[in-house]
């Protein structure tokens, strides 16, 4: 990995960051760059002891403001297709990743940047973040998901709204909608997430990663299923140290240590 490879990744222990390094194009997405990012996720699929992953934008003013419309300009419908597929498949192994996943928007998030956002388990805006699917008025629709994920994130009838006229959401307004969790000083941005991935770091891993499992599997499900499903994993911590660990240290009057921690 260099420098000025489209997709960075470093570590703080158990954290890991993932950056979209394009700042000239404000880290647009091409076809290199989620190829890259599909390598990034692999490879920390692949970590032991990995807690948390955060993901961003390299420079000041984007964390990814779209696809590349430059490499879209001249596609055909079939390389539209395989276009489309790549950043979804892309951004479902994001989304399929065993740890949370926190989306640090620190500038545009536009079309597939904005899917890239929602893909991620939730999101903090720094004060300088602006979202929007504006593809209707390239004459094309979200491709990356976003036809799908907005909804969910903030109901349909607002996911209509902004897709149907592009219009873009300030941080205060995506706060008050639901789509951001919290926004935060451009500056403090980042160490404000670290916090967040440390509280998330302090709880047992398997019980997160397990949480995380049955929220996602869950989502597509009629509730009588999908709390099926949390019953049965809910159980399943019960045959684990983790459980013993967590309820043993609360009534120790103790700090729990989790294993793997
Ligand atoms: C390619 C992009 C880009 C993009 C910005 N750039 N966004 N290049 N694809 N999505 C490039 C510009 O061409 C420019 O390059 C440089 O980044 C800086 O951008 P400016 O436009 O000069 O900056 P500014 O005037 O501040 O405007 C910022 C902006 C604007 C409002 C974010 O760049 C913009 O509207 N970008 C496009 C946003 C968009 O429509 N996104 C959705 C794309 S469709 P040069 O070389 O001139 O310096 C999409 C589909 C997803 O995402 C699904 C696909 C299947």
């Amino acid at each position: 990995m260099t420098d000025s490879a489209p997709i960075l990744v470093t570590h703080d222990g158990p954290i890991a960051t993932v950056t979209v390094n394009r700042p000239d194009a404000l880290n647009a997405l091409n076809r290199e760059t989620l190829l890259g990012l599909r390598d990034a996720i692999g490879a920390l699929r692949k970590r032991a002891n990995l807690g948390c992953v955060i993901v961003t934008g390299a420079g000041d003013k984007a964390f990814v403001a779209g696809a590349d419309i430059a490499a879209m300009s001249s596609m055909s419908r079939e390389d539209a297709l395989a276009f489309a597929e790549l950043g979804q498949s892309t951004f479902a192994l994001l989304e399929g990743l065993p740890v949370p996943v926190i989306a640090a928007v620190n500038g545009f998030a536009l079309g597939g940047g904005c899917e890239l956002a929602l893909a991620c388990d939730f999101i903090y805006a720094s004060s300088h973040a602006k979202f929007g699917q504006p593809e209707v008025k390239l004459g094309i629709l979200p491709g990356f998901g976003g036809t799908q994920r907005l909804s969910r994130r903030v109901g349909l009838g607002l996911a209509r709204e902004l897709i149907y006229t592009g219009k873009m959401l300030g941080p205060e307004e995506a706060l008050r909608v639901g789509l951001v969790n919290a926004v935060h000083p451009h500056a403090e941005l980042m160490a404000k997430t670290l916090e967040a991935a440390k509280a998330i770091l302090a709880a047992g891993p398997r019980a997160v990663a397990a949480a995380k499992q049955v929220m996602n599997a869950g989502a597509d499900l009629p509730l009588t299923s999908a709390i099926a499903k949390e019953a049965e994993a809910f159980s399943r911590c019960f045959e684990a140290p983790e459980q013993r660990e967590g309820m043993g240290a609360f009534l120790a009057k103790r700090a729990a240590k989790f294993e793997g921690r």
